[in-house]
């Protein structure tokens, strides 16, 4: 991987993981699983770890709420857990039992005896007692790897902490641990009303709650298990699966009650059946049934296959699904400026969960589906992720409907929002002033890369945003104000906050590529503060020619795309940030209580041009007159438009008039544009 191809995914992770938080954290509705979603941070770690000096200001990895489970301690499991092959109808599961006799060498019509449980919707947990007691329980991780959690599991009356009876020298248990609908409902009611956030399903709730570092939360969270499974063992077990359940209810674990042995494979597609019709009125989310063969022995013998056993199969159900009104398409600003839809319907119960609301992803995703407010839609909740609108039900859309227009302004601050070419995201451009993006902006703003403020970090920040104090950069440097009350709150003292407004004072003066940088606007990373600030040495150089490079086709715009390294969507960000007069007020508010400090030009002293002084004459054939200033620059000469004394070369363009002359009065050295091609490396 190359470092731009490294840079380009870390931005497009970095956007992706946000929206997936923001989901997830804000709308309470993921739109992906657990298990993606975490592939996504693993991604983003592997990338950092390869090119530390790449890591964004706004890296997922820099923000606070780290990678789940960051903290836990990993545990190999002794036998790998593993996951199931999925059956979607009758022939897959007539296909799977005819893959275990050809296996196994048995005739067609040999009879097969499984057991068959409901698929749990949970998170499967394995549990090690060696001589009868709990000595580790951990998550299922990747299979190979998962997360201590003993502590938590122990706090859980469905987790025996010793084994009743007899028990082999080592045993590794497993089941699945999860919430029922109910106690969901509680607890996210109880969430609510204590300023938490809220789970998305039965599912996320059972893995947040387990997966809590102190134990003490975890105790406070209805959690509950199934056995089902067995790991490694050394000593004996019953040689059936069915009687294996009969000995994990003995040694105290609850079974699942409508776990059941089938005479014969022909049992199966009626117990799928019966299974899916008690689904909606059981207390806890099930997907599917898994039907194991019965015979331990011919389980060993089958083994497995990938990261599958030969010897089960999950039949899954069909999504459940519901119909219910569209009321509403409103806009959610996310964080990062991301203007995300989404439905309100009326509240509709979908597989016993009452849904108000469903993601509709992004504006193509509307058009794509037709989507419009007063329609009827089938809603469908599958597994772990939030419900979908599967499609609008055309017959009954009232007369008189109208499509879905995307907004043309942030609905949180009013200014512009813009889908830039070639992405599906709409974002506010109202960096700076959009309320709904002000804390994390902030945040970015004080940051070691930007104003370095020490004291005052993510929760100061937040504080005083609650407190209506910092509503822009710019308040930061009215914090002073609020010294005599900020003394009056808890975890502030004296000496705490005059350290914190000493440290706000010492950044009155800041370097311009830090200023810059701590704007926040997208694709602006340090290293790209650093080239702007160096190329317009001054802010109000930078300032004014920014302003200018708003009006497409000017100079300015030019010598903007034309500095090494400012590609067309940076200049796209940069321009579009300026074009928004509050971006513009909010930048001239900050300025007026700052110094900035001019940037220095490179060192190129060895280059052939550093130092130099330029001038330009005629018309350039093969490049355009910003550009070629831009490269002198870059390569350390300064640009002038009038022939003196101290002028050190002059380059011809075709038609040179009276600088030419000029030159030639002055013994100023002359090149052709080839010449300067030449000199500048085009
Ligand atoms: S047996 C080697 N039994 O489904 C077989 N799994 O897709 C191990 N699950 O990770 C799994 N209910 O989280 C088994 N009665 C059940 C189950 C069950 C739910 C989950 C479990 C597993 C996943 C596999």
């Amino acid at each position: 991987m190359t470092e731009a191809e490294a840079a380009q995914e870390l931005a497009t992770l970095a956007v992706e993981i946000a929206q997936h938080d923001q989901a997830y954290h804000e709308h309470d509705a993921p739109l992906i699983s657990d298990a993606e979603y975490d592939a996504l941070r693993q991604r983003n770690a592997a990338i950092e770890a390869e090119f530390p000096y790449l890591i964004r200001p706004d890296s997922p990895s820099r923000r606070v709420g780290a990678a789940p489970g960051g903290g836990f301690a990993k545990v190999r499991h002794r036998v790998p857990m593993l996951s199931l092959d999925n059956a979607f109808a009758a022939a897959d599961f007539t296909e799977f039992c005819a893959r275990i006799r050809r296996f196994l060498h048995q005739p067609d019509d040999a009879s097969l005896a499984f057991v068959a449980e409901p698929k749990i919707d949970g998170l499967s947990i394995n549990l090690l007692f060696e001589n009868g007691r709990l000595v580790r329980g951990a998550t299922r991780g990747d299979g190979a790897e998962g997360e201590d959690v003993t502590a938590n599991l122990r706090t859980m009356a469905t987790v025996p902490d010793r084994l009743r009876g007899d028990a082999p020298a080592l045993i590794e248990i497993r089941g699945e641990v999860f919430m029922t609908k109910a106690d969901f409902l509680a607890l996210n009611a109880a969430q609510v009303a204590a300023g938490q956030k809220v789970f998305a399903n039965p599912r996320n709730a059972a893995a947040g709650s387990l997966r809590q570092l102190d134990p003490a939360i975890t105790a406070t969270r209805p959690l509950s298990l199934f056995a089902y499974a067995l790991g490694d063992v050394q000593g004996s077990v019953p040689s059936t699966h069915s009687g294996y359940l009969d000995q994990l209810r003995a040694w105290g674990f609850e079974v699942n009650p409508l776990s059941r042995m089938l005479g014969g494979e022909a049992e199966a597609a009626a117990f799928q059946q019966e299974t899916g019709l008690a689904r909606a009125g059981l207390g806890y989310d099930i997907d599917g049934v898994v039907y194991k063969l019965n015979d331990l022995a011919l389980q060993r013998r089958l083994g497995f296959v990938g990261r599958a056993p030969r010897w089960a199969i999950a039949w899954k159900f069909p999504a459940e699904q519901a119909t219910t009104t569209l009321e509403d398409i409103r806009i959610q600003v996310g964080r990062t400026g991301a203007l995300t839809p989404v439905a309100w319907l009326a509240a509709v119960n979908v597989g016993g969960v009452l849904v108000t609301r469903a993601t509709l992803h992004n504006e193509d995703e509307i058009a794509r589906k037709d989507v419009r407010v007063g329609d009827t839609v089938v809603l469908q909740r599958a597994g772990d992720v939030i419900p979908q609108i599967v499609h609008v039900m055309l017959d009954r859309r009232p007369l008189g409907s109208t499509p879905f227009v995307p907004p043309e302004t942030c609905p949180a601050c009013g200014s512009l929002a813009l889908r830039a070419a070639g992405e599906v995201v709409r974002r506010c451009t109202g960096g700076l002033i959009c309320p709904a993006q002000t804390v994390e902006r902030l945040i970015h703003f004080v940051s070691r890369g930007a104003f370095d403020i020490d004291g005052l970090g993510e929760k100061s920040i937040q504080e005083f945003f609650d407190l209506g104090w910092l509503r822009g950069p710019a308040d930061i440097f009215r914090l002073e104000q609020h010294r005599a009350e900020l003394l009056t709150r808890e975890g502030w003292k004296e000496k705490s906050v005059s350290n914190l407004m000493q440290a706000i004072e010492t950044r009155r003066t800041v370097p311009l590529d830090r200023f810059i940088f701590a704007l926040g606007i997208r694709r602006v990373g340090a290293t790209n503060a650093k080239l702007l600030a160096r190329h317009y040495t001054s802010y109000a150089a930078w300032h004014t020619q920014m302003l200018a490079a708003t009006t497409v086709g000017s100079d300015e715009r030019l010598a903007l795309g034309s500095i090494l390294g400012v590609g067309p969507s940076l200049a796209d960000e940069l321009t579009t940030f300026f074009v928004e007069p509050r971006n513009r007020a909010a930048l001239d508010e900050l300025a007026a209580f700052l110094t900035i400090q001019d940037a220095e030009r490179p060192a190129t002293a060895d280059g052939a041009l550093a130092g130099k002084n330029l001038v330009f004459t005629g018309t350039l054939e093969t490049m355009s007159r910003p550009e070629a200033k831009a490269r002198a620059e870059i390569l350390g000469a300064r640009v002038t438009d009038s022939v003196s004394k101290r002028t050190d070369l002059l380059i011809l363009g075709a038609d040179a008039g009276s600088k030419a002359k000029k030159a030639a009065e002055l013994g100023v050295a002359t090149v052709t544009e080839a010449e300067w091609r030449e000199m500048a490396g085009f």
